[in-house]
């Protein structure tokens, strides 16, 4: 089984290759992102592999099936780059639905405590031998209120970890499940010191802090995005750190990070000035979507992907299929074990 794989970043090479050995799945790796003018390189290809900023837009997916493309495996859990709709009845589509929800969930937190604690700012004195304090104040997390948008898996762990710091926990998901203290939206943005973002993106949840929300938020607060970049309007954000409305910002996702998150653009002109003004506030941590980053999480990704693979060239169940009509009660196939299509 021959895959191309696009977007190939230095750690994913010595997974994939030593499991695709395993798996009989040979990987051609390739640099570039999947796209239109690029797409062309998976001519010949039993399928594609694919991260979260490849563009599978409707007319990449029509090539793709003419050069005979039949899967897409996703080597990550957010699909909202898919179009789903586009595929059905042609390339089936696979994920990896958790890889490591401890590794983000963790990366959350670290972020959340080099804020709140100024660990950024100290760390850069003591490298320069200033050992002076002024301005590294920061404040307790136990008996905070956090805010969590989305307790799913990761969602939850997250709240895990806040509960064993003393924190009090408050969520808002549309799917609320027994054990959290739900609460409507705006009665946790009113309330919360720190808002958690871990719901995935959608129709419902694009801009879910825009500018409107900020107005409803509680003076100070801080807000964690590890989830996905348009969960938030950058330029909201922006303006509610200049109102002192927000306190703190930690960004492992960006709306526009397609363009810069993954690449060293040190030495150059970053053209994004909404990031480049974020990125200058002091009271603004940005790290490139590295929350799922652990050896942990590459193996899994890179296990469960070929394992998608490996079970789609055997005609077996697809566990990790996604489709659009997924979830539908009458049509789900695979509820039935079956393939989509
Ligand atoms: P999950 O599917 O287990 O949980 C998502 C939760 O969001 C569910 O409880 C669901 O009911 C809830 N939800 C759905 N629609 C909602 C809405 N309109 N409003 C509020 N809640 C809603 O997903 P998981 O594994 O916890 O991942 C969460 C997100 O984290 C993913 O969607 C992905 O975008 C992001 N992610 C980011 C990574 C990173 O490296 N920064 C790595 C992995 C995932």
């Amino acid at each position: 089984m021959k895959i191309a794989f696009f977007d190939t970043k230095d750690y994913d090479v010595p997974f994939f290759t030593r499991l695709g050995k395993e798996r009989d799945i040979l990987f051609k790796f390739y640099e570039t992102r999947l796209n239109g003018d690029t797409c062309e390189l998976a001519r010949g290809f039993d399928g594609v592999c694919v991260f979260v900023n490849d563009d599978l837009s409707s007319a990449v997916i029509e090539k793709l099936y003419s050069y005979g493309v039949r899967i897409i495996a996703l080597r990550c859990a957010g699909y909202n780059n898919v179009d789903l709709k586009a595929c059905f009845g042609r390339i089936h589509v696979v994920r990896v639905p958790a890889y490591s929800p401890y590794a983000v969930a963790e990366h959350t937190m670290a972020l959340l405590l080099t804020s709140v604690r100024r660990i950024h700012k100290a760390y850069n004195r003591t490298k320069d031998f200033n050992f002076s304090l002024s301005g590294l104040t920061g404040f307790d997390l136990h008996g905070k209120t956090v805010g969590v948008i989305g307790t799913g898996k990761i969602g939850r762990i997250f709240i895990d970890i806040c509960r064993g710091f003393g924190m009090h926990v408050i969520a808002y998901d549309k799917y609320p499940a027994a054990g959290y203290d739900y609460v409507p939206l705006d009665e946790l943005f009113a309330r919360s010191d720190i808002i958690s973002l871990h719901c995935p993106l959608s129709e419902d949840t694009y801009h879910i802090i825009g500018e409107e929300t900020i107005g409803k938020l509680k003076k100070g607060v801080v807000i964690l995005n590890t989830s996905r970049g348009a969960l938030i309007d950058a330029e909201a954000l922006l303006d509610g750190i200049k109102r002192r409305i927000v306190g703190a910002a930690c960004l492992d996702v960006y709306e526009e990070e397609s363009d810069v998150f993954f690449h060293d653009f040190s030495g150059h002109i970053v053209e994004d000035d909404t990031l480049a003004r974020l990125i200058s506030m002091p009271n603004v941590i940005v790290t490139s979507h590295q929350a799922f980053l652990t050896e942990e999480a590459l193996e899994n990704i890179a296990d469960t992907t070929t394992k998608n693979l490996a079970d789609f060239r055997q005609g077996a169940h697809l566990e990790n299929e996604l489709c659009y009509q997924c979830g539908n009660e009458e049509d789900c196939k695979k509820k039935r074990r079956e393939k989509c299509f």
